[in-house]
């Protein structure tokens, strides 16, 4: 939950606003996002890692006002889109503070990324150096770039595997040498600039033994640089991946306990390896924002299923769904929810909260112990739904995509509108179309 989030007698408040009362204006399904809190968690990064850049992960959610919040609380944005860098583009973000990622950036997007001029763009590929080296040199640009490199590190949920994860689609391979040659390439083209390496490992870890491999390799890397090349590349991005809770009361994100054990691992290496710590940057995408949004959800139907054994689980179905939260069916996530619209004392039941979909699989919570006098429009509200949700959403059945309704101090500002059925048959331009 937010840390403004609050029950008065049954009824959820977030940012001094009842949560009964933003859905009677904003109308149901809404995401709601608490202002005060995205900023606090923005602003404890940029405290806790005051020595680095910290950059936004912009793609756990990104809208013009959250791109502002970011900037006002000095942290850097990093898009992997040309949509992305849009909103950028159109929240007045300095774009010298922009990262540019992702394995695949079109022509157009890299050539959007330089005219603006983004302050580094991180390289995926042979193909893109080439690329990127062709564009420069038309528009008679000098870019900053990363080579982004495979730690050969893989973190999961609650785990990381530190063997050679090589076979997946980003970055260029330490253990092939195919990094090392990425950086001479990035060295003999004249319109580039080599800021550094970057590296990312994952997302939704929790400790920071995976970063403390993958540090060594990439620092290894970057000694070898410097040793073998005579290069010494400035800076150094460690990625995002900070994980946030789920389902419990409690916040393991502590940017603070996360910096100083990043710091010393980094600190440490490059003792060892007798070099300069290099200017470090993170990402954080899911442990700014995920805590600071709530989807509330009206109930529509409640329907009792026995099951094998005799056992009952209610199914209460909720007017959103793998449509504004895919998270469950995709990545078989877990999530909590809470009765928001009133007091209950009845006893709590097996609940599955499922959405609206044309498809079992359509789980919003998978199990959780609710009121057993759940009805017909009662408001369930769904924490921690701040990354990859929205960002993620989809229309599928031709679902309307919910409003990200911010709250703050007990005010309302809708950031992102409900779309409408005239959104979606604009793009509808056949037989019948406009
Ligand atoms: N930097 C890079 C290069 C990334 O690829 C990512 C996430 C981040 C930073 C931010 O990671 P975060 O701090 O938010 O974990 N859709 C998945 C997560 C995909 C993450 C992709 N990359 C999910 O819903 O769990």
């Amino acid at each position: 939950w937010s840390s403004t989030a609050r029950k008065v007698d049954g009824v959820l408040e977030v940012g001094g606003v009842a949560l009964p009362d933003l859905l009677a204006e904003h109308g149901s399904p809404a995401y709601v996002l608490d202002e005060a809190d995205f900023r606090a968690r923005a602003r404890a990064f940029r405290t806790a890692f005051a020595d680095y850049d910290v950059y936004y992960a912009g793609k756990a959610f990104l809208c013009t006002t959250t791109a502002r919040w970011v900037a006002e609380e000095g942290l850097r944005l990093d898009v992997c889109s040309g949509g992305e860098l849009a909103v950028a583009e159109r929240a007045g973000f300095e774009m010298g503070h922009v990262g540019f990622h992702g394995n695949n950036k079109s022509a157009a997007e890299l050539r959007r990324a330089v005219e603006v001029g983004v302050g580094r763009i991180v390289l995926d590929s042979f193909v893109e150096i080439e690329r990127l080296t062709a564009l420069a040199a038309g528009l008679g640009r000098r870019v900053g770039v990363m080579v982004r490199v495979t730690a050969g590190v893989e973190a999961h949920t609650h785990e990381y595997i530190a063997t050679a994860h090589e076979d997946q689609k980003f970055g260029f391979s330490i253990t092939s040498g195919d990094a090392l040659e990425a950086v001479r390439r990035v060295l003999a083209a004249d319109g580039l600039e080599l800021l550094g390496l970057h590296s990312h490992i994952g997302s939704q870890i929790f400790d920071t033994s995976g970063f403390e491999v993958a540090a060594r390799r990439v620092l290894a890397l970057h000694a070898q640089v410097s040793g073998e090349l005579g290069v010494s590349m400035p800076e150094l991005d460690l990625g995002g991946g900070f994980g946030i809770a789920y389902t419990t009361q409690d916040d393991p994100s502590d940017p603070a306990q996360l910096a100083t054990e990043i710091t010393k691992i980094v600190d440490h290496e490059c003792r060892a390896l007798g070099i300069e710590v290099p200017r470090l940057s993170i990402e954080p995408g899911r442990a700014i924002v995920g805590p600071a949004v709530c989807t509330v959800y009206t109930v529509g139907t409640v329907k009792p299923v026995e099951l094998d054994g005799g056992a009952v689980r209610t199914y209460v179905s909720v007017d959103g769904g793998m449509s504004d939260n895919i998270r469950t069916a995709l990545y078989d996530a877990d999530y909590s929810c809470t009765l928001a619209s009133r007091r209950s004392d009845a006893p709590p039941t097996l609940t599955r909260v499922v959405g609206m979909h044309c498809e079992a699989g359509d789980i919003v919570v998978k199990d959780e112990f609710l009121p057993g006098d759940l009805a017909p429009g009662d408001l369930l509200a769904v924490p921690g739904t701040g990354a990859y949700c929205r960002s993620m959403a989809s229309n599928y059945n031709h679902a309307l995509r919910p409003p990200v309704v911010a709250v703050r101090e007990g005010g309302t500002l809708v950031v992102v509108r409900r779309e409408t059925l005239d959104d979606l048959l604009a793009t509808d331009v056949g037989a019948l179309g406009g």
